[in-house]
């Protein structure tokens, strides 16, 4: 939406604005002052605003009876309370792609973060600029290969797009130009016809667009979830999300202001951690600025500025505990991710490459082969799995739903796939990483000798440098 269009729609709203002001107090003189306002308003702006005006006004009397939820949570909302109303956020200039006539107005049924925008420029820039407004560009990835390989389209549109973003296409026959197959659509990185990337609404439930929820987990559960990104679950398995869910009546959910410690402090929510103030820090919708490694792809590595996103995100943990609680936090987590980058996904990337450049793999298509099902698993979920667990406190997914099923995967799965194909160098790779690693040498030897090397603490020793935060 243009800023003329805006400012129209600014001086067509003023009547309503007015009206509101007066309707409570009911008294003649307001009324008569009111009605005042409304001719200088309609005189001033000429006939285009008095046809904007009524429409803006029709919206609402109309909806009201045709669609009493979606009005209801409008009304309810601190939009409304503003005066923002339906036309603010659905007007459309003619040539948007989207618009078309309905009821008299050039509306579109698409809200983009451009059209929010025009009102929270803060919010819509740090969305611009964050990770989560380039979700819809994975779609050339090798995930989507095996949505649209393996699985197929229709699973492709309602499943990866639906949490990532489609690219909204436009259809002239249908009655809002959004074709199907691409709207209903709210993922995270959605592909607009305005050039913006990403939905408000992903995370700001419609039509009351309210703090309060997305203040809590359940707005990002959505998407973050299942078996290869549990954050809900390990949150709801955490002591954090123990406290939240025992204390959310304390959590102060809707008060305009939300800093940590301060505001609320008897649990943080993923909110908290990623993007709300804290007592030394404001909120940013850039959800990326406090993570210091990657956890997702194959192997774990520093993001740049590590240490500045790091820092970051403990001024969060410290408005609740001492530094040297959170040092501790961050030695545990760091061993972790490097146990599973170095002991398991350094050599089974290894031995993927080895197959792969041998061409050994019997269908040439990427995920014709069982055993790269295998190694997929065991990073893409296991393997996250274990590190998204000892980023956010959750234990279980640490180890039984983690390091062990990459453990499990790794020894019993991927080496005799692996082995399988009796190729001498595949082979070799697997000798020597079981005869000369010593993360992998236990394999070879006696439980009586390796129970002594972990009791005098020897075994512990091979995995010490793991602490070390990485460069
Ligand atoms: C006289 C009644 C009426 C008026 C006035 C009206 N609408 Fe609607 N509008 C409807 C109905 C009924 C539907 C649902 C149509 C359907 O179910 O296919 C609708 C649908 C919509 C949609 C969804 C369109 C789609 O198919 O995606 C939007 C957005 C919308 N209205 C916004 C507005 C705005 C903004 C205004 C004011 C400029 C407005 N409406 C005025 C009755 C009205
Ligand atoms: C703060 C901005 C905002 C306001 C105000 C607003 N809407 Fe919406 N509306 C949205 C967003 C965002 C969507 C989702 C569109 C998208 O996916 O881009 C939407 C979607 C819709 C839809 C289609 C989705 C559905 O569930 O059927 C209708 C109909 C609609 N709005 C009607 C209205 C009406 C009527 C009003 C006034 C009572 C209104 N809107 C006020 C932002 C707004
Ligand atoms: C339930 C929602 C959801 C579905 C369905 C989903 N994803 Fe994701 N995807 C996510 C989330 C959330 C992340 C980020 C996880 C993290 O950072 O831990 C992600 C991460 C990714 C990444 C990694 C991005 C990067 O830069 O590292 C790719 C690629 C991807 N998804 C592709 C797909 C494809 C293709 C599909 C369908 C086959 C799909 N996803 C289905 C939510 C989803
Ligand atoms: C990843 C989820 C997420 C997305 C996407 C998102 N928001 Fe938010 N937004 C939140 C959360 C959580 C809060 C409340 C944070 C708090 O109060 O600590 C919030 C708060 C806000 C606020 C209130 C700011 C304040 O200072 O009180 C505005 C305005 C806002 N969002 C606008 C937007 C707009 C516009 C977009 C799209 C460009 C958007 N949001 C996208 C999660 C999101
Ligand atoms: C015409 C201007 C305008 C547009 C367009 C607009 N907003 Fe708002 N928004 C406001 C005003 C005014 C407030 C109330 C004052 C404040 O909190 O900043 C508000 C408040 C909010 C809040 C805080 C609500 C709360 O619980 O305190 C959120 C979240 C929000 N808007 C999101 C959105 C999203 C998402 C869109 C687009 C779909 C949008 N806004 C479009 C003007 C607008
Ligand atoms: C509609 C789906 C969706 C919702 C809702 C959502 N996310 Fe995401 N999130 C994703 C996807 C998809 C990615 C991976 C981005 C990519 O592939 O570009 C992601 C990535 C992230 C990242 C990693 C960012 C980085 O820079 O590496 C964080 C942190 C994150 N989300 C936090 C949140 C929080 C906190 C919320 C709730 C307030 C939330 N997300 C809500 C889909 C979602
Ligand atoms: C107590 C604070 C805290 C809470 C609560 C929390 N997180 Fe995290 N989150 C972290 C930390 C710490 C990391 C790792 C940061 C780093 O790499 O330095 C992380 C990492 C992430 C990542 C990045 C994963 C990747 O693949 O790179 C995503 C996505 C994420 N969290 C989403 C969420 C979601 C969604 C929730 C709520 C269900 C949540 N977080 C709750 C602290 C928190
Ligand atoms: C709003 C306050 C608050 C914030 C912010 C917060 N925590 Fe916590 N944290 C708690 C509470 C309460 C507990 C439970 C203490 C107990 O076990 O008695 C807890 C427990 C923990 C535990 C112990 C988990 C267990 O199972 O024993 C760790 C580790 C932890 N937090 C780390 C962090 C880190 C790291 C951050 C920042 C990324 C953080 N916390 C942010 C309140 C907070």
């Amino acid at each position: 939406m243009s800023n003329k269009r805006r400012s129209i729609l600014a001086i067509s709203r003023l009547p309503l604005l007015v009206f509101s002001l007066a309707a409570p107090a009911g008294g003649t003189v307001r009324s008569a002052r009111a009605l005042c306002f409304v001719l200088l308003a309609c005189l001033s702006a000429g006939a285009g605003s008095a046809s904007g005006q009524s429409a803006a006004g029709k919206c609402m009397t109309c909806h009201k009876e045709k669609s009493p939820g979606l009005y209801n949570q409008w009304f309810m909302s601190k939009h409304a309370m503003h005066n923002v109303t339906c036309i603010d956020c659905h007007g459309a200039e003619r040539g948007d792609a989207d618009a078309f006539l309905h009821e008299g107005a050039l509306i579109a049924t698409l809200v983009t973060p451009k059209d929010c925008g025009a009102c929270h420029a803060k919010e819509t820039k740090e969305v611009d600029e964050s990770y989560h407004a380039t979700a819809g560009l994975i779609l050339e990835s090798q995930d989507a290969y095996m949505a649209h390989a393996v699985g197929g389209y229709p699973a492709a549109i309602a499943g990866c797009e639906s949490c990532h973003g489609a690219k909204i296409k436009i259809d002239p026959d249908s009655p809002n130009k959004l074709a199907r197959e691409s709207w209903p659509n709210s993922g995270i990185g959605r592909l607009n016809p305005d050039g913006s990337k990403g939905s408000c609404s992903a995370c700001h439930t419609r039509h009351s667009f309210s703090k309060a929820q997305a203040r809590r987990p359940e707005a990002c559960g959505k998407c973050h979830l299942g078996p290869d990104h549990p954050q809900k679950e390990i949150y709801e398995e955490s002591k954090h999300g123990n406290a939240f869910f025992t204390h959310i009546d304390d959590m102060n959910l809707d008060a305009d202001r939300w800093v940590v410690g301060i505001d609320y402090f008897e649990a943080p929510t993923c909110a908290t951690c990623h993007m709300s103030a804290s007592p030394t820090q404001p909120l940013t919708h850039d959800v990326g600025k406090r993570i210091s490694w990657t956890l997702r792809p194959p192997i774990s590595t520093m993001k740049e500025n590590w240490r500045d996103k790091r820092k970051s995100m403990q001024a969060v943990c410290t408005a609740c505990h001492g530094s040297a609680f959170v040092d501790g936090h961050y030695y545990q987590m760091d061993g972790v991710v490097q146990l599973y980058n170095k002991k398991f996904a350094e050599p089974a990337g290894k031995i993927m490459k080895t197959i792969q450049e041998r061409g050994l793999l019997e269908n040439p298509s990427s995920f014709g082969n069982k055993v790269e099902w295998t190694y997929w698993e065991l990073w893409h979920h296991e393997g996250r799995r274990a590190r998204h667990g000892a980023s956010m406190m959750g234990p279980d997914y640490t180890w039984w739903h983690g390091i062990y099923d990459v453990a499990q995967h790794f020894y019993f799965k991927l080496l005799p796939e692996a082995r399988a194909f009796g190729d001498p160098e595949v082979d070799a790779r697997i000798d020597d990483l079981l005869a000369n690693d010593p993360f992998h040498q236990w394999m070879r030897r006696p439980t009586e000798e390796i129970k002594a090397d972990i009791r005098s603490g020897k075994m512990q020793r091979f995995y010490e440098d793991l602490f070390q935060p990485a460069e």
